[in-house]
């Protein structure tokens, strides 16, 4: 047996150590947040993404009683972005969320679903989104989905 050794690096930030551009696009995720359709959990959740010309596109999730048939704020965004700009890549992400108007201490992790279309639009595109978790603690910054989906399906593996 040999052991296979995986690393992730990944930076905690304060707002003020971010870029003017990337600290612009973590308060649009945290705005977007007014956006999020959540009766169920009550978990609100925004998420902002810039494109490589530097349009911002916000989403937010969106329950549904009948539960599957929501969407999380990431991919909502995501979608949205590469479906009004389908040549645009997708260069930065941020994502917050909040219970209440109380915005969590801790980067908000995104679901593993996310994290694999994340992997896809890096994919699409054929370059690395930063990621921006926001977290009333400090800002999880990591460049590209890599530290985050380590070992992930990508379409090369089907060749
Ligand atoms: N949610 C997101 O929008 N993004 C994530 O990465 C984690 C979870 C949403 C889905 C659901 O509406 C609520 O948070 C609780 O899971």
């Amino acid at each position: 047996m040999r052991e296979y050794k995986i690393e992730a690096v990944v930076h905690i930030c304060e707002m003020a150590e971010l870029s003017e551009a990337d600290r612009k696009l973590v308060e649009a995720a945290k705005q977007a947040t007014e956006g999020s359709y959540a009766p169920y959990s009550k978990f609100l959740v925004g998420a902002a993404v810039r494109l490589e010309d530097g349009t911002i596109v916000l989403g937010a999730n969106q329950e549904n009683a009948a539960f599957p048939s929501g969407l999380c704020a990431e991919r909502t965004a995501l979608f949205a972005a590469n479906a009004q700009y389908p040549r645009q890549p997708v260069v930065a992400l941020a994502i917050a969320a909040r219970k209440g108007r109380c915005f969590l201490a801790k980067p908000v992790p995104p679901c593993g679903a996310c994290r694999q279309v994340i992997s896809g639009v890096e994919d699409r595109f054929g370059q690395p989104i930063r990621i921006l978790l926001h977290g009333t603690d400090g800002v999880l910054v990591s460049e590209g989905i890599g530290p985050l989906l380590p070992l992930r399906f990508v379409d090369g593996d089907m060749r």
